[in-house]
């Protein structure tokens, strides 16, 4: 259940309560995980194509995923921001994630929060990813008050370099895995931009 909370009216289609954030979209609801999401997340973890330009391409399986998302709700406890699972309303089925993280694996651009995504591959080419990452970038800016996020994908990447574009982020630099040697591209928005 969705509670209502000290956002009222300010934001129409966000709710806060006690370190519980979800947020409604025309299409999607992003909320924090819930135990049964392991399943759906598992299966969208371990589908090479969703993984391909992810680290280094491996898949993940139930026992990783289960462990990621408890570090994803750990991040939220602990950073007040994080992954969100974004749910299909109406369905109520997982899709996958769209959120916040600390991107420790470049030291080079820390300090710094990357926007991110990742959905199953039956769900792509239908505009969530852009719906989920418009709320999250909203989220980010407005209500933790970030004056600027950043975004990291794999050369070659370009459905997700596409999601960033569509946010309104630009190309800031161009640089090297540090565990895997690939070629990165780093995107920012910053809040002047944004507004
Ligand atoms: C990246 C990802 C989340 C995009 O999801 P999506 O819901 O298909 O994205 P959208 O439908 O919002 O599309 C965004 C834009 O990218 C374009 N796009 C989508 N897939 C594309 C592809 N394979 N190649 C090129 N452009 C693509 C869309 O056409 C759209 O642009 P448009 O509105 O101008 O047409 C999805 O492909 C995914 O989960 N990939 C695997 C995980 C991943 O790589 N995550 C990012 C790691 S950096």
């Amino acid at each position: 259940m969705i509670e209502h909370n000290a956002l009222e009216g300010r934001h129409p289609t966000q709710w806060q309560d006690g370190g519980m954030t979800e947020i409604l979209t025309p299409r999607l609801l992003l909320r924090r995980w819930q135990e049964d999401d392991l399943p759906a997340m598992a299966e969208i973890n371990a589908d090479p194509l969703v993984m391909e330009w992810i680290g280094d391409g491996s898949v993940c399986d139930l026992e990783q995923t289960a462990e990621a998302i408890e570090r994803w709700e750990e991040d939220w406890d602990d950073e007040g921001f994080g992954l969100f699972a974004v749910e299909l309303l109406g369905s109520g089925e997982l899709i996958g994630f769209a959120g916040l993280s600390v991107p420790e694996f470049l030291p080079e651009v820390l300090p710094s929060v990357e926007i991110g995504w990742r959905l199953g591959r039956q769900f792509w080419g239908q505009g969530y990813a852009s719906e989920a990452a418009h709320a999250v970038l909203e989220f980010a800016l407005e209500d933790r008050g970030l004056d600027r996020v950043i975004s990291i994908c794999r050369l070659g990447n370009d459905a997700s370099e596409n999601v960033m574009r569509k946010l309104g982020m630009e190309l800031e630099s161009e640089t090297t895995h540090p565990a895997f040697g690939f070629p990165l591209r780093v995107h920012a928005i910053d809040l002047t931009e944004y507004a």
